[in-house]
């Protein structure tokens, strides 16, 4: 009896809230078929290639096949790609500092993932491209959910239990789903497409000229990771675990005033996956010409 209890306790230190690990369906759906409007002709055409039948020519349709996949035994070693942690209490992200699991093996983290894959669709090998391409479209989306790049010590807001209005929860959760099924009931209707319709109004008029800057990366690399990740934790730091500590209800205050950053990354992480497929694919071209 008392060894069934201590293996329960061990089974859920060790994979504490597993249905928590990334942006939920909606955000997910929401980041790419934002990127999907923002693709170029090329890309438009090579994302068509590489799509499976199932996806019926639309990304948004695949854009959470990592979470589906990750719990299944072939998939295992990919959980820790979906996100980084920084030490605790450190609001800034280093690459070389944070990016490794938890067994301290160096590159296992959102962004060497996004390297990985952004690196194996570029160069056309002997990769299931088809794969890199389900998997940067749902770690782009990851890097830009604040609590994906968290402390360590709280596992990125899994280990912080609160209350979302009535129900219990954690913040981590809050900020892949909770936010996101608020703002849909309470504003669109219940609606995801209303609320990325949305979404899509405030990139062509209110953020119009800071899209040049979401899209670009410096020394006209393909993928920026890094900087999306420690915009991240500086937005963990400064949003999401501010006045939400263990135990704490999280109400109107607290969902009015973190919806828009919710809103606004799920923009950059679309525009951004559209500049970085467009960039993939237009130099595939350019190298095919050459
Ligand atoms: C890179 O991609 C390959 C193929 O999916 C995978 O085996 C490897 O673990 C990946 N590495 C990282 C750091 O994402
Ligand atoms: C590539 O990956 C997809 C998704 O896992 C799979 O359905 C397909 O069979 C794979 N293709 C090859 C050639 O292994
Ligand atoms: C659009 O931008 C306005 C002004 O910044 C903001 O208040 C609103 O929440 C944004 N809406 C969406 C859906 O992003
Ligand atoms: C980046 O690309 C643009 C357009 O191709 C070019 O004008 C610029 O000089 C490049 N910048 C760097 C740092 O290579």
């Amino acid at each position: 009896m008392s060894l069934l209890i201590v293996s329960f306790v061990v089974v859920v230190v060790l994979f504490p809230f597993p249905t928590a690990l990334c942006w939920g369906k909606d955000g997910h759906y929401a980041v790419c078929k934002i990127a999907q409007d923002y693709l170029s002709q090329d890309a438009v055409s090579a994302v068509k290639e590489l799509l499976p039948d199932s996806a019926q020519g639309h990304l948004a349709a695949v854009c959470s096949w990592a979470d589906d996949v990750g719990y299944t035994h072939n998939y295992r070693w990919s959980q820790p790609l979906h996100y980084v942690d920084t030490p605790d209490f450190i609001c800034n992200y280093r690459y070389c500092r944070d990016c490794h699991d938890s067994y301290a093996h160096k590159h296992v983290c959102v962004t060497a993932a996004i390297y990985n894959y952004t690196m194996q669709l570029k160069s056309q090998l002997n990769y299931n491209l088809t794969e890199a391409l389900m998997f940067l479209s749902h770690f782009v989306g990851d890097v830009h959910q604040p609590l994906h790049v968290g402390f360590l010590g709280d596992l990125g807001g899994n280990t912080i239990t609160v209350r979302w209005y009535r129900r219990k929860t954690n913040l981590h959760h809050v900020w892949d789903d909770m936010i996101i099924e608020s703002a849909l009931k309470t504003f669109y209707g219940s609606d995801l497409s209303t609320m990325i319709q949305a979404i899509q109004s405030n990139i062509t008029d209110i953020w119009l000229n800071d899209v040049h800057v979401w899209e670009s990366c410096a020394h006209n690399y393909t993928a920026c990771p890094n900087w999306y990740a420690s915009e991240s934790i500086s937005l963990a730091c400064k949003f999401a675990y501010r006045n939400a500590t263990p135990g704490s209800t999280l109400e109107d205050e607290y969902f009015l005033s973190r919806l828009p950053i919710v809103e606004k990354r799920l923009a950059q992480a679309g525009v951004r996956l559209a500049a970085i497929l467009n960039r993939i694919f237009t130099s595939k071209t350019r190298i095919a010409q050459s």
